[in-house]
């Protein structure tokens, strides 16, 4: 199956339709429901933490949405990737592209959330040099999360 990762544009300035597609995204991967509104004010930026992976129609099928905080750490916001790309390479890919920028840019922290049941990305995130750092309660809409951090 053919994508490709692209940079993307802010998520104000996306369409009614991208922003349902990602809702949708955000829904099938995560379990989690998110308002319309909500996914167009996240504050993700024009760089190379801000990837869409775009099908053969220029579809979205996935997305990694980072940004910086801070002068030298970058969060990732979601990356999520629909069930027909996954396990497919593409998640490494994005992450490889991002970091590259991140620390071509002069980060050296990345840090983000993850819901505890969610073993595949524990373990994605954990080969990729991230630890658990700190439990949340009742950041998820179900289940407990923890923060993961790692050095770039
Ligand atoms: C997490 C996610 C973005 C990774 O993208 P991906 O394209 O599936 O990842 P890849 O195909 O590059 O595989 C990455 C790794 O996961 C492993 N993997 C892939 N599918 C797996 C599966 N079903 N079970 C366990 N491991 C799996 C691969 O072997 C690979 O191992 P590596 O770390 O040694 O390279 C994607 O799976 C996804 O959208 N998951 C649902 C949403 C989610 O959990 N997001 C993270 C929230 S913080």
């Amino acid at each position: 199956m053919a994508a490709r990762w692209c940079l993307g544009p802010t998520p104000k300035s996306m369409s009614d339709l991208e922003i349902e597609i990602i809702r949708q995204l955000f829904l099938d991967q995560t379990g989690e429901v998110y308002a319309k509104e909500s996914v167009k004010t996240l504050p993700i930026p024009e760089w190379g933490g801000n990837l869409l992976l775009l099908d053969e129609n220029n579809m979205i099928r996935g997305l990694l949405w980072a940004n910086k905080f801070g002068i030298f750490r970058t969060r990732v916001v979601a990356f999520v990737i629909d069930s027909e790309f996954k396990g497919k390479g593409f998640g490494s890919i994005a992450w490889d592209m991002y970091m590259k920028v991140a620390k071509a840019e002069g980060l050296n922290e990345v840090q983000l959330e993850v819901r505890s049941d969610n073993e595949m990305a524990i373990g994605f995130y954990s080969r990729r040099g991230l630890e658990i750092i700190e439990n949340l309660d009742g950041y998820y809409q179900s289940g407990q999360g923890y923060v993961m951090r790692g050095q770039l």
